[in-house]
């Protein structure tokens, strides 16, 4: 018998459940573990050696579980893969790097790149499309605050408030992005701003890109991902704000949702 895909997921809270939308989306009978540290975030805010400790506190929780593949859906978090990937027995996937492939790949001429203040100082996404297509020209610019605002649920307007006065002049530019990658999971949770605001502008969430790497390696595996799955999501933090982005994402009422202490 096809053994079920199980599939562990990370994120510095609420922001990877848009990957977890994703990944349904495609592998509707996979087994979900999900560890959100919003007790933690913003993780864009911390130092290197603190992200990679939490991570790796997140990822030994997550192989209680026996997971196949941790997915690292987070961005800032998918920046430090090759250490994290070192120091992992089992199979890790960086949210970052199919999002840059896609975008070196796609033909258009001017990307921005939006996130947290740690992923545009390291440059991982640069890098990557760099190496692919060098005349690209990237704008980039990061948010210290945007990801919290989110991942606390705050109001409406503080969100739009940051957006338009951290990211405005980015999307302002003259001439334009094209295409702007939302390089933060917690960004495409608030797209529906964005793209009100920029309707010129068209906006990539990576997590798009990541569930279908990481479906077409499952079934290389051999793993089943259809029929009917699981979703178990735990966090360090409070479980209202999970209730509601999993309704707002329109993602099914997962089987637990529980507080967890890694
Ligand atoms: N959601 C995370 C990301 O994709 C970071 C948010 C944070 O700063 O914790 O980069």
């Amino acid at each position: 018998m096809t053994e079920t895909a199980r599939i562990g997921v990370i994120d510095s809270g609420v922001g990877g459940l848009t990957f977890v939308r994703e990944i349904l989306a495609l592998c509707p009978g996979a087994d979900i573990i999900y560890f959100g540290d919003s007790a933690n975030c913003p993780y864009g805010n911390q130092t290197r050696e603190r992200i990679l400790e939490l991570t790796f506190k997140a990822l030994s929780f997550l192989q209680q579980s026996h997971i196949h593949v941790g997915v690292i859906a987070c961005n800032t978090i998918s920046t430090l893969i090759d250490t994290l990937q070192s120091n992992s027995d089992i199979p890790l996937f960086s949210v970052v790097s199919p999002a840059a492939e896609a975008v070196a790949c796609s033909g258009v001429k001017r990307v921005g790149i939006l996130g947290t203040e740690f992923t545009i100082a390291v440059g991982t996404y640069q890098k990557l499309i760099r190496a692919i297509n060098p005349d690209i020209e990237l704008l980039c610019q990061g948010s210290l605050h945007l990801a919290a605002l989110v991942d606390q649920g705050a109001p409406e307007q503080d969100v739009e408030r940051e957006i338009v006065s951290r990211f405005g002049p980015l999307l302002e530019h003259n001439p334009p992005p094209e295409s702007v990658i939302l390089g933060c999971t917690h960004y495409p949770i608030v797209k529906d701003f964005f793209v009100r605001r920029y309707p010129h502008i068209e906006f990539l969430d990576p997590a798009v890109e990541l569930a279908k790497v990481l479906t077409r390696w499952l079934e290389q595996q051999g793993l089943e991902t259809k029929g009917q799955g699981s979703l178990k999501i735990y966090t360090s933090g409070a479980l209202d704000v999970y209730q509601r982005i999993l309704e707002k994402l329109k993602i099914p009422a997962p089987q637990v949702l529980e507080h967890k202490i890694p």
